[in-house]
């Protein structure tokens, strides 16, 4: 049992060059978003954008930016304050790895 650990730990450090990257766990603040910006990232109301495929960096920069008070939007602001830094980076990863949206959205 503990060699067995041990030889998983070892192996750990490889999994980030496997060919295909795992698809991300899904994070556990994600209902903190899902009436706005969907499960999925294809928002469910008009005004919120959709996350679905976004870039990983833009998300997560876009999150600190509304944390940090750059971006002034009194709903995203509530939104990402209880977020802690890996938190943000979970959900920015979730959404980055959505399939964007190819049709067009109900209130265009
Ligand atoms: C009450 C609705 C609502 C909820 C809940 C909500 N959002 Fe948003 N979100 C918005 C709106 C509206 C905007 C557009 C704000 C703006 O103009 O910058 C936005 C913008 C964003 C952006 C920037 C997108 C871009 O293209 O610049 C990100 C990233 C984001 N939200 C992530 C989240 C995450 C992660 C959560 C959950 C923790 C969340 N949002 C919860 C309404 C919501």
């Amino acid at each position: 049992m503990r060699a067995a650990f041990s030889i998983a730990l070892t192996l750990l450090p490889l999994a980030g060059y496997a060919a295909a990257p795992a698809p991300p766990m899904r994070p556990p603040q994600l209902g903190l978003c899902a009436a706005c910006h969907g499960e999925d990232g294809h928002a469910r109301i008009p005004g919120a954008p959709n996350l679905a495929g976004q870039r990983y960096q833009y998300l997560l920069q876009a999150l600190h930016e509304y944390r940090d008070g750059t971006r002034k939007v009194p709903v995203m602001q509530a939104a990402s304050g209880p977020l802690s830094e890996s938190d943000m980076q979970a959900l920015a990863r979730w959404f980055s790895a959505q399939s964007p949206c190819k049709q067009p959205q109900a209130d265009e």
